[in-house]
């Protein structure tokens, strides 16, 4: 994005008032949906007095229509709106949450559901995302890891790159795409103990390492805008960090774009503790950077208090102006308001399509953590299966925690879905117990069905709004009684399959060891329950894997595959070694975790050259087969290790993938090419290092240490 003014936004300052600069940094919602406190604003009022340059929470072609209408044709400057929305994981169409797609491991599904997302947005007015969310996120109490790719840094600067092409398109100008936003920059995955909107005790190296790449990976693929986090870092909350919004965003990276304060953040720099009024909040953010205010109130209230003190130029709320109204230019706005392309694209000849769509990222995501005596798949209709479980006909929990615009009525449950997979079967079902609350009277019933059947497929999990924003437990485990169901069902004694619905990885061990296969099915969207029920038959192979360590308890909470060394590392029952005298150190499954219906095996592995020099490459390749009887795909993660530099580096660290789609019997061999710029790290000054010394490579399908296949090289000088 170029923050080179265009003649016509030159002209248009020079005509605009003070009070209308300030009025393009001012976003409101209109409460169509509701993403944050305080009332909606009367938006109407400060869009005819000038006062406004964005709104959100409005959508649906006429509406917006009109709107704009006003915007074009009844202020004085006639200058057009932006139009946001959260749409994070579809628009009408829902996809699986983040967390579930991530498990795809797939770069060209997760382009592919936000080009989807981004013409059904677009077609109903909408002209920017509050999207992608690249929080890296290893607490899974933290509602919010269900919008993020998960623990991994370079698999969510992936995620950032892919979604960012789906949202934005070639250009963000044609009337079919979105501006994009990466957000919430950084490091609020890193809210204490997973409470949301908590402070950040984080290191430095940690910010740079782990948190900011997928930003950075975001501004290099052209995103239109960023969001800072609501949280802080190092006591600043990041609405006003000068140290990471300028200088490292800005000049650092170079992004050109605007930034959009979260919902209220600027005002609430005063909660912070950082401001005493809106007038300082104000300016703490203005000079930070942050050029939109949403739902603040704080710049249309403060800014002028603050210029007519001195306490910011007009230069510095010129700079802001400016990079707003480039981001109108660059979608066009100007010279086409209504982006009426986007009314008239044919959305219902592509609803098949998007269905597809959507059946095949939900069949993608869908993790198989256990399959004991290979339960799975039920290749023949069972005569008797008994569906149970709270979330079994939960249509409206498939839309999980981010809607957009998805409709109830257009869910397909897990019941239906197997339904129609099994015409022929007896189908006995009951939800047995809610959610969450209520009472164990509907037990019995459920014991007698889970008696009288086959075969059980007991759905557990969480109501979708257990996760997202605001959605933290202290407990990521079954809510209400769905534990004593559990229990009850598996003590009768026949196969039960547990389907877990979550926005996060549940701490469930005694029930996992206990079922006979049991698939994450996360939040799947709109057709979840067709998804399920082609995995569940063997119609699907499943293929994914999961994007964050799966805990054995809440109390190894964070627990992530790329951590440091320790010096007493756990190698024996000696006492004086890291570890827990009452838990394993290791998850319950691990980072890349995912069964398949088939076996597959890795031989062969090299990286070469053996020796390299700075600016080389290094080829890795590895030889993957598939010995069991069905075709099936498998994802070959590649790993680094640093043994020995400057600063400790993590155990293992992300640094490839590739995907391969096996028939039984096949073999082949996939390569990963890396240059030595995949070997620098932040130095003891936080300066890019490329260290000469030994470098391990490392590949599997998954980050448990012990079943990767493992390579070196030398890197000289
Ligand atoms: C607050 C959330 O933190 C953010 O992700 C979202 O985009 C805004 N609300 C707007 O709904």
């Amino acid at each position: 994005m170029s923050a080179r003014l265009t003649d016509r936004v030159v002209q248009l300052m020079r005509a605009m008032s003070v009070e209308e600069k300030i009025g393009q940094l001012n976003m409101l919602t209109a409460g169509l949906v509701t993403t944050g406190p305080g009332d909606p604003a009367n938006y109407l009022e400060a869009l005819k007095a000038g006062r406004l340059g964005s709104l959100f929470n409005l959508f649906g072609r006429k509406q917006v229509r009109d709107v704009q209408r006003i915007a074009v044709e009844e202020t004085r400057l006639g200058i057009p709106l932006i139009f946001g929305y959260d749409i994070i994981h579809g628009h009408r169409t829902i996809f699986p949450i983040p967390l579930g797609e991530a498990a795809a491991f797939d770069a060209a599904l997760w382009e592919r559901t936000a080009r989807i997302a981004a013409l059904e947005g677009a077609a109903e007015g909408l002209n920017l995302t509050f999207a992608p969310m690249l929080d890296v996120s290893r607490d899974p109490r933290w509602g919010r890891i269900a919008e993020s790719a998960g623990e991994d840094s370079w698999l969510t600067s992936l995620f950032a790159k892919a979604k960012v092409k789906g949202f934005q398109g070639d250009d963000v100008k044609s009337p079919l795409s979105l501006a994009a936003t990466a957000k919430h920059l950084a490091a609020y995955g890193a809210a204490m103990a997973g409470r949301d909107y908590a402070e950040v005790e984080i290191s430095e190296r940690a910010l740079h390492e782990v948190y900011l790449p997928p930003f950075e990976a975001s501004v290099k693929a052209g995103v239109a805008a960023l969001m800072p986090a609501f949280t802080d870092m190092d006591s600043i909350p990041l609405t006003a960090h000068v140290a990471i919004l300028r200088d490292i965003v800005r000049r650092q990276w170079g992004f050109e774009g605007v930034i959009i304060s979260d919902y209220n953040a600027i005002a609430e720099l005063i909660a912070h503790g950082i401001a005493a009024d809106l007038t300082e909040a104000a300016t703490l953010a203005l000079k930070a950077g942050v050029d939109i205010d949403m739902m603040g109130h704080a710049y249309v209230q403060g800014l002028p208090k603050a210029l007519q003190s001195g306490a910011v130029t007009m230069d510095l709320i010129d700079q802001a102006v400016g990079r707003v109204l480039m981001l109108k230019e660059q979608l066009g706005l100007f010279d086409d308001p209504y982006r009426d392309a986007a009314a008239n694209f044919d959305h219902k000849a592509r609803r098949v399509e998007y269905r597809d769509a959507a059946l095949d990222a939900a069949r993608r995501s869908i993790v198989l953590l256990t399959n004991r005596n290979n339960v799975l798949p039920i290749r023949q209709a069972p005569r008797r299966v008994a569906i149970l479980g709270p979330l079994a006909n939960a249509q409206a929990e498939m839309l999980g925690p981010w809607s957009g615009a998805g409709l109830i009525e257009d869910m397909v449950p897990f019941l239906p879905g197997l339904r129609a997979a099994w015409p022929q079967s007896e189908i006995l079902h009951t939800a047995g117990v809610d959610i969450e609350g209520g009472d164990l009277d509907g037990i019995a019933a459920a014991v007698d069905m889970a008696r009288r059947a086959d075969l059980t497929i007991l759905c557990l999990g969480e109501q979708r709004f257990m996760s997202g924003e605001a959605g933290s437990r202290g407990r990521p485990d079954l809510p209400g009684h769905q534990a004593e169901l559990a229990k009850a069902v598996l003590d009768v004694g026949k196969p039960v399959i547990v389907l877990l619905s979550s926005g996060r990885p549940l701490a469930v061990t005694d029930l996992i060891e206990r079922a006979d296969a049991v698939l994450a099915t996360w939040f799947l969207g709109s057709e979840a329950g067709h998804a399920v029920a082609d995995v569940v038959t063997g119609l699907w192979n499943p293929s994914a894997k999961l994007p964050v360590s799966w805990p054995v308890d809440v109390g190894q909470i964070p627990v992530f595959y790329a951590h440091r060394p320790s010096g007493r590392p756990k190698l024996s029952d000696f006492r004086y070694e890291s570890k827990y005298l009452d838990l394993p150190n290791e998850p319950l499954f691990p980072f890349g975790h995912g069964l398949s219906y088939t076996r597959f095996t890795y031989s062969g592995f090299s990286a070469s050259p053996s020796e390299l020099r700075p600016g080389n490459k290094v080829t890795l390749d590895v030889t993957v087969s598939n010995e069991g009887e069905v075709a099936g795909e498998e994802t070959a993660l590649f790993f680094m290790r640093d043994p020995v530099a400057s600063v400790s580096r993590p155990v293992l660290e992300l640094k490839g993938l590739a995907k391969l789609t096996l028939a039984p019997g096949q073999s082949q061999t996939v390569t990963v090419v890396l240059t030595t710029a995949d070997m620098m790290f932040p130095g003891q000054d936080f300066a890019s290092k490329l260290e000469a010394g030994e470098f391990l490579f490392f590949v599997g399908s998954s980050a448990r240490e012990e079943t990767l296949l493992k390579a070196s090289v030398r890197l000289v000088r």
